[in-house]
């Protein structure tokens, strides 16, 4: 698949990183076909984030991922899944590889900086979630 869809998450917003973050992106070759920057209620967060609704952390994920401005983005590039997914790093900064989005710019395991769709099928559903058919061109 050439597309997947990315999330700049509160903390990296907060933070004044997200223009560090979309320069990143751009230099590793994506371009961005869609952006927007608002905040998600707990309710829409939750949703999103709804495969883990069983998980320990799932309460802490909604109210995190509706604690502030969240930048959502479609991006194209050849195999655009599994390279965006080995340009954000690790899920735990710790773990994440230098040069990586996580080790530069994640605070914990929780407030991670950045989303990445694992799969073309999810993401082409993440990209629904936030946009409409014609913001997609
Ligand atoms: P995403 O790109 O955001 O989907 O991250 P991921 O695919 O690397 O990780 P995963 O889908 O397993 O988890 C989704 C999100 O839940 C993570 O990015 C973190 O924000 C959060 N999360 C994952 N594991 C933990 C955990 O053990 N504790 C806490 N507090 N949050 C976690
Ligand atoms: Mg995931």
């Amino acid at each position: 698949g050439n597309r997947t869809f990315s999330m700049i998450k509160p903390d990296a917003v907060a933070a004044g990183n997200s223009g560090a973050i979309l320069k990143m992106i751009e230099e590793a070759g994506f371009r961005i076909v869609a952006l927007k920057k608002f905040k998600l209620s707990e309710e829409r967060a939750g949703q999103f984030y709804e495969v883990h609704k069983e998980r320990p952390f799932y309460n802490d994920l909604k109210k995190y991922m509706s604690s502030g401005f969240i930048m959502p983005m479609i991006l194209e590039k050849e195999n655009a899944v599994a390279d965006f997914r080995k340009l954000i790093g690790a899920t735990n900064p710790a773990n994440a590889e230098d040069g990586t989005i996580r080790k530069l710019y994640a605070k914990s395991i929780e407030a991670n900086a950045i989303h990445g769709s694992d799969s073309d099928e999810n993401a082409a559903i993440e990209g629904n979630f936030f946009f409409s058919g014609l913001e997609q061109f």
